[in-house]
C-alpha cells in the first residue's frame, strides 16, 4: 500500500459512480439515458482532472455482480464503454492520462479486451492515472491475490497487498459515493481499510468538477490517525 505520508493532499480517490437509473427515473427517461449522461460526468471529471494533482482517480464503471441487470442494460453499459474509449482515447494521450483497468477485464467481450489493451499501451506513459474498474469485485479481487501469494509460498498482509489489481497505486486516501446509498458494493474493500469515505447524495449524472474539488478540500481538513494518537 506505499508509504503513510499525511501531507493534507489526496494522492488517490476513488468513486463508487451510482444513481444514473435514478437521475433517469426522476425524469422519465429510459436507463440508458442515464447511463449516457453518466459518462459525460466522467468526460467532465477527466478534463478537470490535471489542476487537480491527484496522482490517480479510480472509477467503480462495472461490477462483477452488475452481470445481474438485464441484458439490455448490460449491452447498453458495454457499448457505452466502446463508444467511450473510441471517442476519448486521443483525448486521454493529449492530456497525459495513463489508463489502468482493474477488475476480471480480460473476460469481457474479445473487441472491448482489445480497445482496453491498445488504450493502455497508448496512454502508458501518461502522467495522472484513471483507473477504471470493470467486472470488478473486492472479494474476487482479495481471492486471486490471495492464491497468488500462497502459489509463492508466503501470505501475509504484504503478500497480498503486492498482488492486488491496485499494487503499483498510491494507497487510497478518499472514497467516495454518489446517489446517497451508503455501502461499499464490494469495491475496494482491501484498499478502503484506512481510506476517508464521503458519501453524498448528488446522483452521478450531477456531479461535477467542482463537487471533487469541494471534496479534495474537505479531505484536507480531516485527520488521519490509521490506530495511532
Ligand atoms: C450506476 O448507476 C451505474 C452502474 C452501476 C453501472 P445505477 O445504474 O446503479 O443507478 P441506480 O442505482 O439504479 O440509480
Ligand atoms: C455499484 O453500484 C457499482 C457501480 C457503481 C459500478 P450498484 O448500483 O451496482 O450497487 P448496489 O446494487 O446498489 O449495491
Ligand atoms: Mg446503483
Amino acid at each position: 500500500m506505499g508509504d503513510r505520508l499525511d501531507t493534507g493532499r489526496a494522492r488517490h480517490v476513488a468513486i463508487i459512480m451510482d444513481g444514473n437509473g435514478r437521475w433517469a427515473k426522476k425524469r422519465a427517461l429510459p436507463r440508458a439515458i442515464g447511463h449516457q449522461r453518466g459518462v459525460e460526468a466522467v468526460r467532465r471529471l477527466v478534463r478537470a482532472l490535471e489542476p487537480m494533482e491527484l496522482e490517480c482517480l479510480t472509477l467503480y464503471a462495472f461490477s462483477s455482480e452488475n452481470w445481474k441487470r438485464s441484458e439490455d442494460e448490460v449491452d447498453d453499459l458495454m457499448n457505452l464503454m466502446r463508444k467511450f474509449i473510441k471517442s476519448d482515447l486521443p483525448e486521454f494521450i493529449a492530456n497525459d492520462v495513463k489508463l489502468k483497468i482493474i477488475g476480471d477485464w480480460q473476460s469481457l467481450a474479445p473487441d472491448i479486451v482489445a480497445m482496453l489493451e491498445d488504450a493502455l499501451a497508448q496512454t502508458a506513459k501518461g502522467k495522472q492515472t484513471l483507473a477504471v474498474a470493470l467486472n470488478y469485485g473486492g472479494q474476487h479481487e482479495i481471492a486471486r491475490a490471495a492464491a497468488k501469494a500462497a502459489a509463492k509460498g508466503e501470505v501475509s498482509v504484504e503478500s497480498i497487498a503486492a498482488h492486488l489489481d491496485t499494487a503499483d497505486l498510491p494507497p487510497l486516501d478518499l472514497l467516495i459515493r454518489t446517489s446517497g446509498e451508503i455501502r461499499l458494493s464490494n469495491f475496494l474493500l482491501w484498499q478502503s481499510a484506512y481510506a476517508e469515505m464521503l458519501f453524498v447524495d448528488t446522483l452521478w449524472p450531477d456531479f461535477e468538477p467542482a463537487h471533487l474539488k469541494q471534496a479534495l478540500d474537505d479531505f484536507a481538513r480531516r485527520e488521519r490517525r490509521y490506530g495511532g494518537r
